[in-house]
């Protein structure tokens, strides 16, 4: 008999799957029905459902030839104890080196910092995970000092604000344990990044179930060094976010995730929004400069995208460069699509990248197709002010 090319292999044969059962885990028949969790929301629900199926495959027995049978990968499924559960997420994590290190987390839920990446954990009925209910932010780490902490810091909370999510410190208890983080984590380079969120509850759709607000904050290491090299561009087809979304910092990246996949699948960098008026907006976790013919910089206005706080920091900056002669000026208004695509030079801004050349946007070479000398300019201010700048913009960690 022929057999059949590529058919899609049955779970069992898949090999993320566990084909042979754990030396603990348990027939269908003699799944305990009282069990060791303690209250959680996730793992009782698991729980239930392992409960819900068991029933489901004993009564259907007849009808296994009409419905694909998952009776044996069901009981393949361990159940864990908590503590076992504990050492499989260690396991996990010491089996997945990623390029970045998480040295430390905060969790008000455990209130308390853990450096040990296996507990850095949220619970799955937070209404952050489950209904993208939360905020979030970031500061970079740079020789054991935060960069634009207060500015960040009021970000979110514009963003909380917006999203009408309650805090649960004030302002001064959080940017505290912010500092401590990264204290605890050692970290002299790197990021931290934070979230505000309803919190855990329940599954509704309404927040009114959330017990109270939560705050979670992870300290990341990354010691390689701001990349100046001139990069490629697209112009995004992916909807920009309404102004009212666009001008928060919301956990609802998947507009962005989707630019950033297209402009990838492109061999490009970033992808570029316009806005509904067809001016140009932002990148995914960027904003966007332009210096032109004339030495002026030009910047879209903030009030349908994010108002980057590195943006922001480049146009104070830029002052100096205007005092010096270097710059003609600097604006901050709607440009067109065709203003950008003929300037001198052209720039993405984020705190993840700083300053970054663009050399090329769609077929459109930028400039003379070479790294601008003002965009360099610009970078190197950055990093100098992330090293010595004023004490509003740097924070020192006491470690
Ligand atoms: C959509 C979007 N625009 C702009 C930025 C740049 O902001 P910042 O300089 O504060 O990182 C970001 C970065 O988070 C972003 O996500």
């Amino acid at each position: 008999m022929a057999s059949l090319p590529s058919l899609p292999k049955p779970i069992s044969q898949n090999p993320h799957f566990p084909t042979k059962p754990a030396a603990h885990s348990h027939s269908l028949n003699v799944i305990p029905r009282k069990h060791s969790f303690s209250g959680h929301g996730l793992l009782n629900f698991q729980h239930g459902s392992f409960r819900a199926r068991e029933t489901r495959v004993i009564r259907s027995s007849n009808q296994t030839e009409a419905v694909p049978d998952y009776s044996i990968q069901v009981s393949d499924v361990p159940l864990l104890t908590c503590s076992e559960a504990i050492e499989k997420l260690k396991t996990y994590r010491e089996n997945r080196h990623g390029k970045q290190q998480y040295l430390a987390m905060y969790s008000s839920i455990f209130g308390g910092i853990t450096t040990d990446p296996a507990a850095m954990v949220i619970p799955i009925d937070d209404h952050m995970v489950h209904r993208g209910h939360g905020v979030f932010d970031t500061a970079a780490i740079r020789d054991g000092y935060l960069y634009e902490l207060d500015q960040h810091l009021d970000r979110i909370l514009r963003s909380a604000s917006m999203a009408k999510i309650d805090i649960p410190f004030d302002r001064e208890s959080i940017r505290r344990i912010l500092i401590q983080t990264v204290s605890a984590s050692k970290c002299k380079t790197g990021s931290l990044r934070y979230w505000l969120s309803t919190g855990p509850g329940d599954f509704q759709l309404s927040p009114s179930g959330c017990h109270q607000p939560a705050l979670y904050a992870i300290v990341i290491q990354d010691l390689s060094p701001f990349n100046s090299k001139g990069i490629k561009v697209v112009t995004s087809s992916i909807p920009i976010k309404s102004p009212q979304f666009a001008t928060m910092k919301s956990v609802n990246y998947l507009p962005n995730v989707l630019s950033k996949m297209e402009a990838e699948e492109e061999g490009a960098f970033a992808a570029i929004w316009l806005d509904r008026d067809g001016f140009i907006a932002e990148g995914p976790n960027m904003n966007v400069a332009f210096v032109t013919k004339e030495k002026e910089l030009v910047m879209p206005q903030f009030d349908k995208i994010l108002s980057g706080c590195t943006a922001k920091r480049v146009l104070v900056l830029a002052e100096g460069l205007v005092r010096e002669g270097k710059l003609r000026g600097v604006r901050i208004e709607n440009v067109t699509v065709e203003e950008g695509k003929k300037a001198d030079e052209m720039m993405l801004i984020g705190s993840g990248i700083l300053v970054r050349p663009v050399v090329q946007w769609d077929e459109q070479v930028i400039g003379d197709g070479k790294e601008g000398s003002l965009t360099q300019i610009l970078l190197n201010l950055i990093i100098e002010d992330m090293k010595s700048g004023p004490p509003t913009v740097r924070e020192p960690i006491p470690y």
